[in-house]
């Protein structure tokens, strides 16, 4: 794994819009890991890793009881903690073993939407006041499939100077220089 990966699977990433989180497992992908999304019965979202560790089907599949997920080729299920809590066919469905486990992502939901780290998170989930400010209005937009980098995506929203050309009519008026900065 390169030093770059390594680095970003320990920072928080947004993964879903926390109202497209709901009770049926949903699936994502966050640095080429598959990921299950689930939220509990008292709201609560969870990461797994989208691996069953029975049959290596993916947990997504599968669907949410209370507290649990509930496994759909045999079965099993999983508590949020990531342990297992029931196998069907054994003969004592309770007595798993402890060591087999779903792998856990650290969650936070902010600014509604559910935030995952692959890693310990060796920041926190940056400050943007905007999206909890009444006198802003967030417009929901994507998730788009883009085959470029994560940086070329970051900086396209961000670099202003480039609406008015690529987007003319739409986002800005090249004639206008109204897209030039002030200060
Ligand atoms: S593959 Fe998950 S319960 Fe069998």
């Amino acid at each position: 794994m390169s030093t770059a990966l390594a680095a970003l699977r320990a920072c928080w990433h947004p993964v879903a819009y926390g109202a497209d989180v709901g009770a049926a497992p949903r699936a994502t992908t966050l640095l080429g890991e598959p990921l299950a999304l689930w939220r509990d019965s008292r709201g609560a979202a969870h990461a797994f890793r989208d691996v069953c560790v029975h049959r290596g089907t993916a947990l997504s599949l599968g669907g949410v009881e209370g507290d649990e997920i509930v496994r759909a080729y045999h079965g099993w299920r999983y508590r949020s903690d990531g342990a297992r809590t029931a196998i069907p066919q054994l003969a004592d469905p309770t007595r798993v073993p402890a060591r087999a486990r779903a792998v856990v992502d650290p969650v936070q939901e902010r600014y509604g939407v559910v935030w995952v780290a692959l890693a310990s998170p060796r920041w926190p989930i940056p400050d943007v006041p905007e999206p909890e400010d009444a006198a802003w209005r967030t417009v929901r937009t994507g998730p788009f499939a883009w085959a470029c980098d994560a940086s070329r995506q970051v900086e396209t929203f961000t670099d202003f100077g480039h609406f008015a050309f690529v987007r003319a009519g739409l986002l800005g008026d090249p004639g206008t220089r109204s897209w030039r900065r002030t200060t």
